[in-house]
């Protein structure tokens, strides 16, 4: 199979071939996720709770960013590899340029941040410069201390014309992915249906063009697993029947089922 692009998802999208995406953070399981066929992953922040035990992502840093981003490029050479920007590293375009630069040079072929409209000049600096940029609206977890916990959005309408308004905008802007976190499956194909950038939900319902979940989730590593998110090794009893599995539900649409769906 030839490398995955930011036009190949785009060409998924079109198709309506659903995608899967893991939150991964090591060579070995970036390998794994390369065999399976996995075709985009995610560097995320939340590396800072899944691998280094803060109970926020708030205290993670560039160097830490980049050791992982550094890791789980020696492991893979064909699925497009997502580096998420931490906390306050893009507080202003120019921040944001410098510190996606660094993030790049390590080996993602997109950086991904969170926010809504007032990061949409952000997104169109690093576009025009030749960085793909994923956005992340919903639960954002970077501002888990202004949202008060980490909670549902987009329950109530005026709430939700924002988080429609705010995926708009950063497509006009020329995000190339967008991730949707905990947010009415409702609202997720609304704005999977008005954007021309693929989505990818994490506790979004079953109606985005892509799925992500984080690798502990999958494997059963997380004490206490968040609703939307399933525990593949159960069913499978071998962590590369796990990813093999989450991904064959993610595109046939198995995976979320109603349980995992917030309404
Ligand atoms: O950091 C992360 O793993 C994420 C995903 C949960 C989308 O941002
Ligand atoms: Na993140």
């Amino acid at each position: 199979a030839k490398p995955v692009t930011v036009n190949t998802l785009r060409k998924f999208k079109r198709e309506k071939h659903k995608f899967c995406c893991v939150a991964l953070y090591d060579a070995p399981m970036s390998a794994m996720a390369q065999k399976t066929g996995i075709e985009v992953l995610l560097v995320g922040d939340s590396l800072g709770m899944t691998v280094l035990g803060y109970d926020s992502t708030i205290p993670v840093t560039m160097e830490q960013m980049i050791y992982h981003v550094e890791a789980v490029k020696r492991g893979n050479s064909k699925s497009l590899i997502m580096g998420d920007m931490p906390f306050m590293t893009y507080a202003t375009p120019e921040q944001a340029m410098t510190n996606a630069t660094r993030i790049m040079r390590a080996g993602a072929h997109m950086v991904k941040l969170e926010g809504g409209a007032w990061v949409a000049d952000t997104v169109k600096m690093l576009a025009d410069r030749g960085i793909p940029v994923c956005a992340h609206l919903g639960l954002t977890p970077q501002s888990v201390n202004k949202l008060g916990g980490f909670r549902v959005q987009g329950r109530k309408a005026e709430q939700a014309e924002v988080i429609l308004n705010d995926a708009i905008a950063l497509d006009k802007a020329g995000a190339d992915l967008l991730v949707l976190e905990c947010v009415p499956q409702a609202l997720a194909k609304e704005i999977t249906d008005a954007v021309s950038m693929p989505t990818i939900g994490i506790g979004a319902g079953g109606e985005t063009d892509a799925q992500v979940l984080v690798i502990n989730d999958i494997l059963g590593l997380t004490e206490q697993p968040p609703k939307f998110s399933k525990n593949f090794l159960v069913e499978t009893a071998s962590i590369p029947g796990a990813l093999m599995k989450y991904a064959e539900d993610t595109r046939s649409g198995a995976f979320p089922s109603e349980e995992h769906i917030f309404v």
